[in-house]
């Protein structure tokens, strides 16, 4: 059994939900956090906390951290786990969905993180787990603003891990490749919004046709696979700096490192055309 106190955000589905289980029957005290309380009241009837989290409002991130340190005194590890895809052409995304996507997949961690930091620095110690993606380190069309977006999460949680190992804090990162989440539904909703019509209609909606097959099958990965990976990093004495769990993260990442730009390219464009 594993002590300490975790906040997961991004807890009322999906990848978030699934860890803040798992991290509570491990023996952590959990902290769920998410926009949609209503959401995760399954989780409080399982003796975890739930807290109300808009990762755009910093006012409601302060008032987080606030509540923990008041109730705990400490932050053991931070599980920066809330994202969602705005996917649709470059071309088409209103720069306004874009910068939301940034507050919401770097800039609301990034706010969190530097709240958590001086705790964490203090006791010489604690876990930063930051949930990018396989996307983080490729590319496919109609997801620019995601994959900019994890990008950035993927460096700025390098630099972080360097600033943070004289402190013994470390700094771990995810990356999931495809998990069956609402984030399929999330992903065709905005594709299509964005470009389901337009000079892109025809491949995005090719691309929609084939996500939401793909997030209805069997295919992809449940998401307590990452939370595994999760309680791994978590309680290990010297966590990877990297983890790629899930659907096809492991070859997916082979590919992009090995291959050339174009080649790539070309086996992007022949699975997504
Ligand atoms: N599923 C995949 O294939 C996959 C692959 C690679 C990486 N990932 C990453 O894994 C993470 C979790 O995704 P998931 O698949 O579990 O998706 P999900 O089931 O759609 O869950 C997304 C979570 O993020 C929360 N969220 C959305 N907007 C937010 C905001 N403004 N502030 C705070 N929280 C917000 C949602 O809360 P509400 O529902 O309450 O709004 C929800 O709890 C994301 O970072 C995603 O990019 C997923």
């Amino acid at each position: 059994m594993s002590s300490g106190t975790v906040l997961v955000t991004g807890a009322s589905s999906g990848i978030g939900e699934s860890t803040a289980r798992l991290l509570k029957e491990q023996g952590f005290t959990v902290y769920a956090a998410a926009p949609r309380v209503d959401r995760m009241k399954a989780l409080e009837a399982h003796g975890i906390h739930v807290l109300p989290l808009d990762l755009t409002d910093n006012a409601l991130i302060e008032a987080c951290v606030e509540t923990i340190l008041d109730r705990e005194g400490r932050i053991d590890v931070l599980v920066n786990n809330a994202g969602y895809p705005a996917y649709g052409a470059v071309e088409d995304v209103p720069i306004a969905d874009a910068r939301h996507e940034f507050e919401v997949d770097v800039f609301g961690p990034a706010r969190l993180t530097q709240l958590v930091l001086p705790v964490m620095r203090a006791a010489r110690s604690g876990t930063i787990i930051n949930i990018t993606s396989v996307g983080g380190k490729f590319h496919t069309p109609f997801a620019a603003w995601y994959h900019a977006a994890k990008h950035a999460f993927e460096g700025w949680s390098d630099a972080l891990r360097v600033e943070m190992a004289p402190f013994g804090v470390d700094v771990v990162i995810i990356e999931p490749g495809g998990i069956r989440t609402p984030f399929g539904d999330t992903l065709v909703e905005n594709l299509r919004k964005a470009s389901g019509s337009g000079p892109y209609a025809a491949a995005a909606n090719k691309t929609a046709d084939g996500t939401a097959k793909l997030f209805a099958g069997k295919r992809l990965s449940d998401p307590s696979v990452v939370a595994k990976t999760v309680v791994k990093a978590a309680t290990a004495a010297r966590p990877r700096t990297r983890y790629a769990t899930g659907y096809q993260a492991k070859p997916a990442l082979f590919l992009r490192k090995f291959l050339p730009d174009r080649a790539f390219d070309r086996l992007i464009e022949s699975m997504t055309s």
